[in-house]
C-alpha cells in the first residue's frame, strides 16, 4: 500500500526524518512509536502529501504522490488527529457527509452510507442532530473516526487519535478501530507514544527514534527480541512482557489436553494477562479453558504463557 524511500526532512536546521525507509503492506495495521519530537507526526503527514519531503520518494498504490492530484490523494485518505476538527456550525451527521459530499456523491448514496457508518461504530442516531459542542470528548473523537471512514477509503492515518480521552473512552474506541480494521481490512497507519495501545493494535510495530526507524516487526517480535537497550527500554524494559501479554489470547497458547481436576476456568478469548492474573489468585499453575456454551475445550498452563510471550 505504501513504499517510503529514503525520505529525509528538515526543519529550519532540526533534521525531523533522516533517512526513513519502510513498506506498509495492505490489510496492516501499521503502528508508529516513539518519544515525543521523534518525528512520527512528521512521517505521518509526508504520507497524505501534507509535508514534501526534502529527498526521497513516497509511493502510494503504487504511485509517486509528488505526481498525484494533492486534493485527490487526500481525499482518498482517511485522517484522523487528536483534536479532531470537526466543523463547529455543521450537524454531526453533516460532519460525517463531509467527504462524500466534497467527492460530489448523490443525497441518497450520502444518506445510505451515513446510516451505514453509524450503525458501523455504534453511533447513538440521537447524536446526528447535534452540534460537536453538544457531545462528549469521546463523542466528538468517535464521529471523527466517522468522518474519516466515510468515503470508505482504503487507507486511513491517525495521529494520537486517542491520546486526549479518558481511559474509558479510549479502550472503547481502541476496540472499534480493531474490529473496523479486522472487518474491512482497511489499511491504517497509526502514531502514538502508548506502548500498550501500540502493542494492542499493531499488526506491524515500527519504532522511532530521533528522525529514524530503529526496529520494525511484529509486536511479538520486537518485545522478544528488541534491536538495542533503547527500544527494551521504550517498551517498558523487562515489563514489556506484561504489555504482550494483553494482547495475546488464551486461544492462542492452550493446548487441547482436557483439564483434569477442578481447575479454574477462563474463556478462550480473555488474555493471556487476564489468565497469568487467575492464576496467581487461585494459586493455579492451570486453568481449564472454556467455550461460550460453558464446555471445556482444553488447559492453559502457566509454562506455555512463558513460551507464548518469546513467540
Ligand atoms: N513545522 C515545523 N517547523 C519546525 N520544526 C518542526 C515542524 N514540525 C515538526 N518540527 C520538529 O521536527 C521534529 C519532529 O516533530 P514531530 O514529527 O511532530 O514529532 P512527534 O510527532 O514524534 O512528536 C521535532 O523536533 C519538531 O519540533
Ligand atoms: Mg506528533
Amino acid at each position: 500500500m505504501i513504499q517510503i524511500d529514503h525520505v529525509s526532512k528538515t526543519f529550519a536546521g532540526t533534521q525531523a526524518l533522516a533517512d526513513c525507509t519502510l513498506t506498509i503492506d495492505d490489510g496492516a495495521f501499521f503502528v508508529l512509536i516513539g518519544p515525543s519530537g521523534c518525528g512520527k507526526s512528521t512521517l505521518l503527514r509526508t504520507i497524505n502529501g501534507l509535508i514534501a519531503p526534502d529527498t526521497g520518494t513516497i509511493r502510494v498504490r503504487g504511485k509517486d504522490i509528488a505526481t498525484e492530484d494533492p486534493e485527490r490523494l487526500r481525499q482518498s485518505i482517511g485522517y484522523v488527529i487528536q483534536s479532531v476538527g470537526l466543523f463547529p456550525h455543521w450537524t454531526v451527521a453533516a460532519n460525517i457527509a463531509a467527504v462524500p459530499q466534497l467527492m460530489r456523491w448523490d443525497k441518497g448514496k450520502i444518506a445510505r452510507r451515513v446510516d451505514e457508518i453509524v450503525a458501523l461504530l455504534r453511533i447513538d442516531p440521537a447524536l446526528l442532530p447535534r452540534y460537536p459542542h453538544q457531545l462528549s470528548g469521546g463523542q466528538r473523537q468517535r464521529i471523527g473516526v466517522a468522518r474519516a471512514l466515510a468515503a470508505g477509503p482504503d487507507l486511513i492515518l491517525m495521529d494520537e487519535p486517542f491520546s486526549a480521552l479518558d481511559p474509558v473512552s479510549r479502550v472503547e474506541l481502541q476496540a472499534e478501530m480493531r474490529r473496523v480494521h479486522a472487518e474491512s481490512k482497511t489499511t491504517i497507519v497509526m502514531v502514538t507514544h502508548d506502548v500498550g495501545e501500540a502493542l494492542s493494535l499493531a499488526t506491524t510495530l515500527a519504532i522511532m527514534r530521533a528522525g529514524r526507524i530503529i526496529q520494525i516487526g511484529t509486536p511479538a517480535a520486537v518485545v522478544g527480541a528488541p534491536a538495542d537497550d533503547f527500544v527494551a527500554q521504550f517498551l517498558g524494559g523487562p515489563e514489556r512482557f506484561l504489555h504482550l501479554l494483553d494482547v495475546l489470547s488464551v486461544g492462542a497458547a492452550m493446548s487441547a489436553e482436557p483439564p483434569s481436576g477442578a481447575m479454574p476456568r477462563i474463556a478462550t478469548s480473555a488474555s493471556l494477562r487476564a489468565a497469568l492474573s487467575l492464576m496467581m489468585a487461585e494459586g493455579a499453575q492451570a486453568l481449564a479453558v472454556g467455550d461460550g456454551d460453558g464446555a471445556s475445550v482444553g488447559t492453559l498452563r502457566l509454562d506455555a504463557i512463558v513460551a507464548a510471550s518469546h513467540a
